[in-house]
């Protein structure tokens, strides 16, 4: 379906569904208690932040819940002293959540690996012990290269608890990728695996390190940590590289939990944004842990009974907050699949759903897209009564899978949450609760104490039904502390496009009751299959391939990823002296970006040009491109100027 018929059914859904009854009265927070809680954030929102803090354990409480005078550098609790693995794990072991199912992790030939809280916990604090035995500390970077596995958690955890910062690298990520977070991050430790399971096969993961680690010299991390997954054999050179299981077997199971100021950093994560390579995007102690245990409790309503499926990979955000952090926080009980969905058939999410009683289940449109493909019978197979809320984030949804999810997954039965954040967001910022109405394709309203609106160029709010930028109007808890080592451009990317206001750089519409409808990116990041990539990161990725002049990409509708990547490419004079054939150039510039950027950055179509549109001033005009692709209007092109905040945000505008 073209874009703008998605967005014509997107605001023709009118259907709504209420919430079951036996749900509401259930619920953690019931209708009153929001109701009330609403009232409470908007007359004062720190009341209501500083409450929400209160539910965790701080080592010291903070003189101030927000520190506004560096704004927009926010500090939120400040003068607090806290861990958020204090809170994760600490805690819980001297509770009844001690002897209670942490970690249920699948492998994906079948193998299944369990971790109650003390389980956890203790291996937790032997690798935190070992991480610090070989020096790493407070402040030091760690890079975790991993699959979805046990380790890959225990491994946050730890660096966590010994206050150091991890970031985790999504392992579809290129060598050079992997070398440019490493060297930019500092780190003075590489974790990763041998290799893992995927689609049947082993992937090596180990020899990209060692690709990633050659020639980056005296910014050389002095360790690379080894976990053993696939047991295959791998180089280690000395004596750089350890095994994990070495080290670990070696250390005690206590650990001492740094005390962290909390607004010292816990995470960085990077993300791509219109221009340039990815940022690191900086989340801290304090203020994210009461931003995520808080929405996740009341938007999923966490019980202690339940089991919780967040299918994202822990290298994104969404697997830091809701696949980590969140449920530990909470005390749930987590599954962690480290394989592909349909290995080896359709149902295995399903199979799994069954096996493991899973109750609630977080996905992305682009997997359920992917499992809607292959039909009802599938679910219908198994018995998914455990089931009692879904979830779903990265992108739009639209109506005709939102209701397949809930109608075929969630028997009709389960509330389906669309959730809307950012890995700058660190939370859940605009999501429905299981108590409210839901309208498939919105993700419903903002949550209590998020001060969200949809405003024109000039910050002014638009009318409802009328698109415009998605911005935030208030700090909150789990917000971004900033990107490293650059504060210009952390002001400029979100601070200044709007001024005074969290410009998120989606596009989206508020209707008469509120509901946000998110429409898609409004600046030039592509969203493929729920990851963030930039244009800009394919563009130079092609440039720099002596055969691409000029390099344009667009997003292009795909029916399962939701979008795909278009090049479009000026190719070096003399190409025909060394390729047989324009499809051969193609193939090799596919190629190559994929060498270049990894898997996860794929090409879907390109397209050989002899120029491409540009401003006066020489900027691409994708805006352009895109609109001849789609066969929609071009629009006025009188200013010429991409990202000019005053052009037309929708094409009937
Ligand atoms: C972008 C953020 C938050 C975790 C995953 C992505 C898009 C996110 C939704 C949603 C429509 C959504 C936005 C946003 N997005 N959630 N429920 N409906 N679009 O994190 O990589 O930081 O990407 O994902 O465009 O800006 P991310």
């Amino acid at each position: 379906m073209a874009r703008t018929e998605e967005l014509d059914a997107l605001l023709k859904e009118e259907r709504v569904f209420r919430p079951p009854s036996r749900l509401v009265v259930g619920a953690n927070v019931g209708p009153e208690e929001y109701a009330a809680s609403l009232k409470v954030a908007d007359d004062n929102p720190l009341v209501y932040w500083e409450r929400a803090a209160l539910e965790l354990a701080w080592f010291k409480k903070w003189d101030t819940v927000l520190d506004e005078t560096h704004a927009p550098f926010y500090r939120w609790f400040v003068g607090a002293q806290c861990n958020i693995v204090y809170n994760a794990l600490d805690r819980h072991v001297d509770t009844a959540v001690k002897n209670k199912l942490a970690l249920l992790w699948e492998g994906e030939p079948g193998d299944i690996r369990k971790f109650t809280y003390y389980e956890l916990y203790r291996e937790v604090n032997r690798f935190a012990n070992a991480m610090r035995s070989l020096g790493v500390g407070k402040g030091d970077k760690v890079v975790i290269y991993m699959p979805s596995i046990p380790e890959t958690v225990v491994s946050m955890l730890a660096a966590a608890k010994i206050g150091a910062v991890h970031t985790v690298v999504f392992g579809g990520f290129s060598a050079k990728a992997l070398r440019s977070r490493i060297i930019d991050a500092k780190a003075k430790l590489v974790i990763t695996v041998d290799g893992f399971y995927r689609n049947g096969r082993v992937m090596n993961l180990k020899t990209i390190v060692d690709e990633a680690l050659i020639d980056c010299s005296a910014q050389c991390p002095d360790t690379v940590i080894v976990v053993r997954r696939a047991g295959i054999d791998v180089e280690m050179s000395e004596p750089r590289d350890l095994r994990y299981e070495d080290l670990v077997r070696q250390e005690r199971p206590e650990a001492l939990t740094e005390v962290m100021d909390a607004n010292d950093p816990l995470f960085l994560l990077y993300s791509s944004g219109a221009t340039g390579t990815p940022k690191g995007i900086v989340h801290s102690h304090g203020g994210y842990m009461v931003g995520v245990n808080r929405s996740l409790s009341w938007v999923f309503d966490i019980k202690p009974t339940d089991i919780f499926w967040c299918t994202a990979d822990p290298g994104w955000v969404t697997g830091h907050s809701y696949l980590v952090y969140g449920p530990l926080l909470t005390g749930a009980s987590i599954v962690m699949y480290e394989g592909h969905p349909l290995y080896p058939q359709a149902d295995r999410l399903w199979d799994m759903v069954e096996r493991h009683g899973v109750t609630t289940l977080y996905a992305t449109p682009t997997l359920i897209r992917m499992l809607m493909r292959y039909g009802s019978r599938y679910p219908q197979r198994h018995d998914l009564h455990t089931l009692r809320l879904l979830g779903t984030v990265g992108e739009p949804i639209s109506p005709e899978v939102w209701v397949w999810f809930h109608k075929h997954v969630g028997r009709g039965e389960c509330p389906l949450l669309d959730t809307w954040w950012q890995t700058e967001t660190g939370m859940f910022m605009i999501a429905p609760l299981p108590i409210s109405l839901l309208k498939p394709g919105s993700v419903g309203r903002p949550l209590p104490g998020i001060e969200a609106d949809v405003v024109d160029g000039k910050g002014n709010p638009v009318p409802p039904g009328k698109g415009g930028y998605l911005v935030i109007k208030k700090p909150w808890p789990g917000m971004l502390s900033g990107l490293l080592g650059d504060e210009d451009a952390y002001k400029d990317a979100y601070w200044t496009k709007i001024p005074g206001m969290y410009f998120a750089g989606d596009v989206a519409r508020k209707d008469e009751d509120g509901f946000f409808w998110i429409q898609g990116r409004a600046d030039d990041v592509l969203n493929i299959a729920g990851h963030r990539l930039g244009t800009a990161e394919f563009e130079s990725a092609l440039v720099a391939h002596k055969f691409a002049d000029e390099a344009a990409v667009i997003g292009i509708p795909d029916a399962v990823k939701g979008e795909a990547a278009k090049a479009f490419i000026v190719p070096a004079a003399g190409w025909q002296d060394v390729f047989a054939s324009r499809e051969e150039l193609i193939v090799t510039l596919k190629d190559h970006v994929r060498r270049e950027l990894g898997p996860v950055a794929s090409i879907k179509a390109v397209e050989l040009v002899e120029t491409l549109p540009r401003t006066r001033s020489g900027k691409i005009l994708r805006r352009v491109l895109r609109a001849q692709e789609l066969g929609q209007e071009v629009g006025d092109l009188s200013t010429l100027e991409e990202n000019d905040p005053d052009r037309p945000l929708m094409p009937e505008e």
